[in-house]
């Protein structure tokens, strides 16, 4: 694997407020909502020489492969409550909630996506019984915008990257359209703030887990990143309470524009083609409103090759979790740090430490999947619950 580890020379000891509650209160009345799997990985801390390795699983969130509908969701109802200027009636469900806003119907709500936002966006969307229009960068894999159209979604594939995708996206907005993006720009700045926050949920089920298991927070975690939306709810959680553990950001080579905006000491560009098989991760500018936590809160920026991807997917698969390419990033970021002289210099004894990396999706293009795994993602991790 090829890859590159630089410290983070903005870092700063400034803290964030949390969240408010209500975006946890939120997501407890989303349909088939449960906390996911934190799962403790003997087999891979001890070849990696780390303590203790944990594992959010976020392979299956809600009925969909990937953590990106807790943002999706939050940002879309503040958005709603904005548009009709208050809170809905009160509701217990999604179908109570769709029924108290079947007034607005024909709405649509749009966004451009490299898959998993984008897919979240449909979902809800089809929950509230509006449409939606999605804006996808080429080349896209035919299963994912299957699994958009399956959600009902148009799907619009643009002639450019993504960044081109969100500028057309951004161009829907009218009174029967609402954008939710889960990156900003100057002007767009609220509904991505609630997009961060929804996040914010898995770090508050990981405490949660933690407490109920008797186990200490973890020292250092590591988070994958496309425009930093994900890692700003990470440094969000994780720069406001007293527990400060070491944050590492990861990112394909060929995409590594939070690693050179930190380089460089300000947001910078990094030219297209993005074409690292974590999709989710080929952007080429950082999040306008992540950017501010991602310069102060994060350690150390990671990025690494396709390659150090596909073995970190393997090295999942065989402590039965399902990682989809983007999904497998953060063990693939780890794997440089803990080979980099300068960063093992730097923290404490590896063996004394408890990390914590978020796997992001499971296997959002099955094909690919088993092609690089060598066995189909069905069979990796299965729960055989015997009949009495
Ligand atoms: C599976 C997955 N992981 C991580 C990310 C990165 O999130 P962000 O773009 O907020 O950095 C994405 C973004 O699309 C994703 O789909």
């Amino acid at each position: 694997m090829t890859a590159s580890v630089t410290p983070n020379r903005l870092r700063s000891s400034t803290r964030w407020e949390a969240p408010p509650a209500a975006v946890a209160e939120f997501h407890r009345r989303m349909p088939a909502y449960a906390p996911t799997l934190l799962l403790d990985a003997p087999d891979l801390a001890e070849r990696l020489g780390i303590g203790r390795i944990l594992i959010k699983a976020e392979t299956r969130r809600m009925g969909l492969p990937s953590f990106k509908i807790l943002g999706a969701s939050w940002a879309t109802y503040q958005a709603l409550c904005a548009h009709i200027g208050h809170e809905p009636e009160p509701w217990g469900n999604i179908n109570e909630l769709a029924a108290t806003l079947a007034h607005l119907r024909p709405f649509t709500l749009a966004t451009a996506t490299d898959g998993n936002h984008g897919r979240a966006v449909a979902f809800m969307a089809r929950l509230l019984g509006f449409e939606s229009r999605i804006f996808v960068p080429q080349p896209m894999s035919p299963a994912r915008i299957r699994a958009m159209e399956a959600e009902g979604a148009t799907v619009r594939v643009v002639a450019g990257d993504y960044d081109d995708a969100v500028a057309l996206a951004a161009e829907e907005a009218s009174d029967h359209c609402l954008v939710v993006s889960d990156t900003s720009w100057p002007g767009y700045e609220t509904i991505p703030g609630q997009v961060i926050e929804g996040y914010t949920t898995i770090f508050h089920e990981i405490d949660d887990a933690l407490e109920a298991s008797h186990l200490a927070p973890p020292d250092l975690v590591v988070v994958p990143m496309g425009v930093g939306a994900f890692m700003a709810a990470a440094v969000t959680h994780y720069r406001s309470g007293g527990h400060e553990p070491v944050i590492v950001g990861v990112e394909p080579l060929t995409a590594n524009c939070v690693q050179a905006s930190t380089l460089a000491g300000a947001i910078a560009h990094v030219p297209g083609p993005h074409e690292s098989i974590m999709v989710g991760l080929n952007c080429g500018r950082p999040s306008l409103i992540a950017w501010p936590r991602l310069a102060a809160g994060i350690d150390w920026l990671v990025s690494v090759d396709d390659d150090g991807a596909r073995r970190a997917m393997r090295d999942l698969a065989d402590a039965a979790v399902v990682a989809g390419e983007t999904g497998a990033a953060g063990l693939a970021g780890l794997e440089a740090l803990m080979t980099d002289p300068d960063a093992l210099a730097s923290l404490p004894d590896p063996s004394s430490l408890t990390v914590l990396t978020v796997v992001t999706e499971g296997a959002t293009d099955p094909h690919n999947y088993e092609t690089i795994v060598g066995r189909g993602h069905d069979t990796v991790g299965r729960v055989l619950t015997a009949m009495r």
